[in-house]
């Protein structure tokens, strides 16, 4: 097992694990990430029933469903951000118990979070590197190394084929969609292993959902495990290796990309299976 890298080249870190990975001859069994039997109340109300979920190591997962199907509920408690009430979580092969996104992130799931997580005001690397920055301690303060932050962030971005004008332009001037891309490269920045990204695209022009989209493959050739929520079948059938319905907080149907259309996604979100599908996508367009 490889230790877990720095901050300052953990894409390439990433890179040399799959060649790693590779050699091994058949794929690892085990699923990177799993959970068994998740309900989650909130007050009367039942958000998950007894859902289980996989997603295995170099997969990038569509997850669909209607509004309140229980989508961000569900990456929420797999990013640690809400306890489940009842179900469990297994992580390479290991129950693990988070009480907060600090325990997830420290075994490699990051959950982007789009705008409202940068700081407008400051530049591009520190806003990747924030509350993470590389420095020292002197004193029992933390001095941050501005420096070398700028510099990690340049090279990150680089390797995921980021392009800004400079790293120290303001988040608040930049678009929707590069935005986006440095949510990404936050979330991205330290030893991911695995990135969920809830409606990435939803708010983006069509030409920056393209970049978002090469990103994840990006993502995905680097040994990153993703997944993606989106009501758009465009991304999901652009980038998905499966997909997997959720309905009423219940796993409602899920297949390999290659073993589904968009026809039959759309009559998961609606609850229908079978040939009523194509009726529910005549419907919609
Ligand atoms: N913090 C919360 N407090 C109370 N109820 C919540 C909370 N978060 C989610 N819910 C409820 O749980 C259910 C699932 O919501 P969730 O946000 O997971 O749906 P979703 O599939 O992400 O929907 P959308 O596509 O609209 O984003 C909904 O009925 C919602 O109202
Ligand atoms: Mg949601």
């Amino acid at each position: 097992m490889l230790k877990r890298q720095r901050g300052d080249g953990s894409l390439y870190g990433m890179a040399r694990k799959t060649s790693q990975t590779r050699r091994v001859p058949a794929g690892p069994a085990t699923p990177l990430l799993e959970a068994r039997g998740i309900v989650k109340y909130f007050g009367a109300i039942t958000a998950l029933r007894d859902v289980n979920f996989h997603l295995l190591h170099g997969e990038v997962l569509g997850v669909v469903g209607d509004n309140g199907a229980g989508k961000s509920t569900l990456m929420k408690i797999l990013s640690g951000l809400y306890a489940p009430s009842q179900g469990q979580i297994i992580f390479d092969g290991k129950p693990v118990d988070f009480s907060s996104p600090k325990d997830a992130r420290a075994i490699g799931i990051e959950m982007v979070y789009q705008d409202f997580a940068l700081a407008g005001n400051l530049p591009i690397f520190e806003n990747i590197y924030l509350g993470r920055e590389p420095g020292w301690k002197f004193l029992g303060l933390n001095i941050v190394d501005h420096a070398k932050s700028r510099e990690m962030a340049k090279q990150h971005l680089e390797r995921l084929k980021i392009h800004v004008k400079s790293v120290d332009q303001p988040v608040e001037e930049l678009s929707g969609g590069q935005r986006q891309a440095v949510a990404i490269a936050r979330s991205t920045a330290f030893d991911a292993r695995v990135v969920i990204m809830d409606e990435p695209t939803a708010a983006l022009a069509v030409k920056e959902v393209g970049k978002v989209l090469d990103l994840i493959r990006s993502l995905k050739d680097h040994g990153v495990s993703v997944i993606l929520i989106s009501h758009r079948m465009d991304d999901i059938f652009y980038v998905c290796d499966r997909v997997m319905a959720l309905y009423h907080g219940a796993n409602f149907a899920e297949a390999q990309l290659a073993a589904t259309s968009r026809n039959e996604v759309i009559g998961w979100i609606m609850g229908t299976k079978g040939h009523q599908a194509s009726l529910a996508h005549d419907r919609v367009h």
